[in-house]
């Protein structure tokens, strides 16, 4: 009986709430309430995609479920997959499967206005380029183009057109990791000294991939850096970088696999990352930032929440962390799209502004720099054109 007297009303007399981190519960509400202002009226993009491999079937599979997108064309050099890929997809006649010899159907075509860009790196300039000089929209994989020059004459053309350029930063759209920046955003750990980050791949990437990915800092660390910048809403002035070929056939190709870095910020906050090209035991995504009020951090995420824990006599077993990053960013791939689309249709401004890729870029090359050479990397941004207000 001690504890009757807090029993309180019926809940039934209570306003229901629900917590509005829940977004899944949100989309629920608009769904079954049939929430017309939390779906877009604008007419759908007509839309292409370039690249059907590791990034573009995550993307294929977003924009085929999204009434918002009209796909007409898909740009892929391996022909001997297109039949299946329309099987398997349930496409209609309607999408024209083309080779990238072809690809100018696609930039002619003036019905087409978004195009979606998920070939490998090395080809992203030349089809920004056109894609722009033809009027249309584009969301490009990450990175923009190989080095710092081409990714600013991707977005001057982009700029003298008018276009949207977008690069899909997609760590910015996790569920978890924007809750951490807002609430980073609002002081609860109150002033930022210390912001740790951990990106270990999973599973590793074919050599022929790595051959063509860039270099690991361009590749992989530009997540680390663009997810630190934006957090901490301020530019790194110093860069300080380790890395370690440990794979043989890495190494063979010039490239690192261990990565350490550290950049210090203006504001006197120091970043700590850790990164490696393969991980053992799945996609580990780690984000711990440190304050003089508190410390808030994203943990690995599973795929089975609710089976977490077998005790036996050797000890208590989680289950698995997930495997890779289609499954861990699953839902930020969808929010990143809904994002893109919001900007070209709805004109909200976009997340990933052409100064924060082109800032990437630089830490990104200062970083390299460091780890080859040895040297802490000091960067100045006074001629950078940079605005005063991290978005
Ligand atoms: N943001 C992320 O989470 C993420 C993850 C993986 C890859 N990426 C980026 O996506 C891009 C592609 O990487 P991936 O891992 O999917 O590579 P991939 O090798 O798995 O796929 C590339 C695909 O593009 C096709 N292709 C080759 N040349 C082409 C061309 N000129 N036009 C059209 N298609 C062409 C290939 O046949 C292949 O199907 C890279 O820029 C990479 O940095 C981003």
């Amino acid at each position: 009986m001690a504890t009757k007297k807090f029993a309180g009303p019926s809940p039934y007399k209570l306003r229901q709430t629900y917590p509005e981190d829940d977004y899944l519960h949100t989309e629920y509400v608009n769904n079954s309430t049939a929430n017309q202002a939390s779906r877009s009226q604008a007419p759908p993009v007509v839309g292409a995609i370039f690249g059907l491999g590791r990034a573009g079937s995550i993307h294929l599979s977003s924009i085929v479920n999204n009434p918002r997108i009209i796909l007409k064309y898909i740009v892929d050099d391996r022909k001997d997959r297109f039949a299946d890929l329309k099987k398997f997809w349930r496409l209609s006649s309607d999408v024209i499967f083309i080779t990238p010899a072809e690809a100018n159907r696609v930039y002619t075509d003036k019905s087409v206005n978004v195009v979606f860009i998920a070939s490998p790196t090395w080809t992203h300039h030349d089809i920004v380029v056109n894609s722009i000089a033809n009027n249309k929209d584009v969301y490009c994989e990450k990175p923009i183009a190989e080095n710092i020059e081409d990714t600013k004459k991707c977005y001057e053309a982009a700029k003298a057109k008018g276009r949207t350029l977008f690069a899909a930063f997609n760590r910015r759209f996790d569920p978890a990791y924007s809750n951490l920046k807002e609430r980073v955003r609002k002081g609860e750990v109150g002033h930022v000294q210390i912001l740790k980050v951990t990106a270990r791949d999973s599973p590793l990437p074919t050599i022929d991939y790595l051959k063509t990915s860039g270099g690991v800092f361009h590749d992989c660390l530009v997540h680390d850096f663009d997810m630190s910048c934006w957090v901490l809403g301020e530019l790194p002035i110093r860069v300080q970088a380790s890395a370690s070929a440990l794979i043989p056939e890495v190494k063979a190709i010039d490239d690192f696999d261990t990565i350490a870095f550290l950049l210090t910020f203006p504001s006197g906050a120091v970043v700590l990352g850790d990164n490696s090209r393969y991980s053992a035991y799945g996609y580990d995504q780690r984000l711990e930032v440190f304050g003089n009020k508190g410390m808030i951090k994203v943990e690995n995420e599973r795929p089975c929440h609710s089976t977490e824990t077998v005790i036996g006599q050797e000890g208590i077993k989680l289950s698995p962390i997930f495997y890779s990053f289609p499954s861990r960013y699953k839902v930020a791939y969808q929010r990143e799209l809904e994002h893109f689309l919001d900007v070209v249709q709805h004109g909200i401004p976009m997340s990933v502004t052409s100064w924060q890729t082109l800032a990437v870029s630089k830490i990104a090359t200062a970083a390299e720099e460091s780890a080859r050479t040895g040297k802490t990397i000091d960067i100045d941004w006074s001629k950078d054109d940079i605005p005063a207000v991290y978005s």
